[in-house]
């Protein structure tokens, strides 16, 4: 097997555990366990404290995607969802096994390297439609219809986008799915930020309740902030579809853990109470950012993000974005993502605005380039 190192995962593992001030992290701040067990009903109470540690289905505990349905697939069934151990095997089972060699796929990037790396893994011939800032980061679907070819099977996007916080409204999604089904094409539609954020002209549907031909996958670490849970899924109209991405599954996971089944139906079970707390910091470390950026406006710029808690920074400098975090993370102990690490060979990086402690990370962030830029 002949797989490129994951850069940005190897990037952040060499800091995330040493760095006191994460500005750069891609999901919300997290709950204890007590926190999240003082939301259970008496119901799931019970389940928690009388779980046996077994094996569990491979599609996932069926109270839980039934309760995934529910809360954010309306239109859909539990039968419509497949469980994963974080959405990163959800990508990676779905997009290998159904990925063949003789596809053309075509991915909007920058992007989470994982969603153009495994196609190409799989041998598929993937075209990148690069997302333009003159654009303000959004999906362009004259660029997508230029890169469709004969065999072209996959449209495989990202919204809210990682790193750029730009979102699909409504009206996008709909033109770009009568796109997919004018070609026959399927839709992959990473939708992990969905519901961080409150994006100006509201959140498009899921894509897998719009389009027959569409995955969308979603998971508990972003805008729940329980990524520790290591618990995600894909939701499609097709079950035979996923029957055969299920089919991966046994050779991965094979299942869920139990216990992070469980506590993952009690926080979707509460999730007004959850994203309501998760979106209470984003908004106001938004608006500590704002006036950041205008305060700085001389050396750095972004279009400010609309969903999820990243965005896309420009360093308007001729020192490298490499070199500058480098030298912050070493004095002031804060870390940022160097678009480098997505391939990106324009000055940028990651800023993230979803923990608490952000005040105090874009404080000392200040004080670095007061006295060093
Ligand atoms: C766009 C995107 N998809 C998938 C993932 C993987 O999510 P998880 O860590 O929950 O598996 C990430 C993580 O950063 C991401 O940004």
């Amino acid at each position: 097997m002949n797989i490129n190192k994951f850069k940005l995962e190897e990037y952040l593992s060499q800091y995330e555990f040493t760095s006191p001030y994460l500005l750069c992290s891609s999901d919300a701040e997290s709950f204890s366990m007590h926190e999240i067990l003082s939301l259970a009903d008496k119901e799931d109470k019970d389940l928690w404290e009388n779980l046996r540690l077994g094996y569990t289905e491979t599609y996932g505990l069926p109270k839980l995607r039934k309760q995934i349905a529910t809360s954010l697939f309306p239109s859909l069934s539990d039968n419509n969802i497949l469980c994963f151990a974080g959405a990163e095997e959800g990508i990676f089972a779905s997009l290998y096994a159904l990925c063949q060699p003789e596809d053309h796929a075509i991915i909007l990037t920058p992007c989470y390297q994982s969603l153009l790396e495994v196609p190409k893994l799989k041998g598929a011939d993937v075209t990148e439609v690069p997302l333009k800032e003159e654009n303000q980061w959004r999906i362009n679907l004259e660029d997508i219809q230029k890169s469709i070819k004969k065999n072209t099977k996959w449209v495989i996007i990202n919204f809210p986008h990682n790193p750029t916080g730009q979102v699909i409204s409504e009206e996008e999604l709909k033109s770009l799915t009568h796109l997919c089904d004018k070609h026959g094409l399927w839709l992959f539609s990473d939708e992990v930020y969905r519901l961080l954020g409150t994006p100006s002209d509201g959140w498009a549907k899921p894509a897998a309740e719009t389009y027959s031909k569409a995955i969308s996958l979603g998971v508990t670490s972003k805008a729940f902030g329980l990524a520790g849970l290591r618990v995600g899924w894909i939701a499609c109209q097709d079950t035979q579809m996923l029957q055969q991405i299920k089919q991966m599954k046994d050779y991965l996971s094979i299942c869920n853990s139990a216990p992070a089944e469980i506590i993952s139906l009690i926080a979707l079970k509460n999730k007004d109470f959850i994203l309501k707390r998760n979106n209470q910091i984003l908004d106001d470390n938004l608006l500590l950012l704002d006036q950041f950026m205008l305060k700085y406006q001389e050396k750095f710029r972004w279009v400010r993000p609309q969903g999820g808690c990243v965005g896309f920074v420009e360093y308007k400098s001729t020192e490298s974005v490499d070199h500058f975090s480098a030298r912050l993370v070493k004095e002031k102990g804060v870390l940022l993502l160097p678009a480098s690490n997505y391939d990106y060979n324009k000055n940028y990086f990651r800023i993230g605005f979803g923990r608490k402690n952000m005040p105090e990370a874009l404080h000392r962030l200040e004080e670095f380039i007061q006295s060093n830029c």
